[in-house]
């Protein structure tokens, strides 16, 4: 009889030290995805997923058109002299507003923020 209730309070012992575990763990992921909004909320756009998602299937994802779309409607290597000789303002109409017949702009779609951060991202490129 005298081990019953030594082995009970061992037991709760355990109940407790699992419940600070869980409410550790479950606090840390509390933490974790009040970080989400604020990530998704744009604070930092992955500019080169949005090139691949936008710009990729006629750009082509190394920006050299070698793309049945891009060979097709003859799309400029966007690491080309032809291309990086524009100015910013230059490269970012083409891109807010599109360009010949084959190009739509894509101010409407994206918004001036990301247009603007994909002239930076065709520069980069053309850097490379
Ligand atoms: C439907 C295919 C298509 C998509 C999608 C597309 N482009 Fe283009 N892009 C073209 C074509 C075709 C041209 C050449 C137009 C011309 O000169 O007649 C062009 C031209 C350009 C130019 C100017 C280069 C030059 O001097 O000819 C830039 C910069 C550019 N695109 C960037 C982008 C970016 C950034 C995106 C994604 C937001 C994008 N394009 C999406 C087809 C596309």
């Amino acid at each position: 009889m005298t081990t019953k209730p030594g082995r009970a309070s061992t037991w709760v012992i355990l109940a407790c030290g699992g419940l600070i575990v869980l409410s550790v763990a479950l606090g840390a992921r509390g933490l974790h995805d009040a970080r989400l909004p604020a990530a998704q909320a744009g604070a930092k756009v992955d500019i080169q997923q949005v090139y691949l998602d936008q710009c990729s299937t006629c750009h082509g994802e190394d920006g050299r058109g070698h793309t049945a779309k891009g060979r097709k409607e003859h799309v400029k290597d966007l690491h080309s002299a032809a291309v990086q000789k524009h100015t910013d303002l230059q490269l970012l109409q083409f891109i807010e507003k599109g360009k010949g017949k084959n190009m739509d702009g894509f101010l409407s779609k994206l918004g001036p923020q990301e247009c603007k951060q994909l002239v930076n991202y065709v520069r980069e490129l053309g850097k490379k």
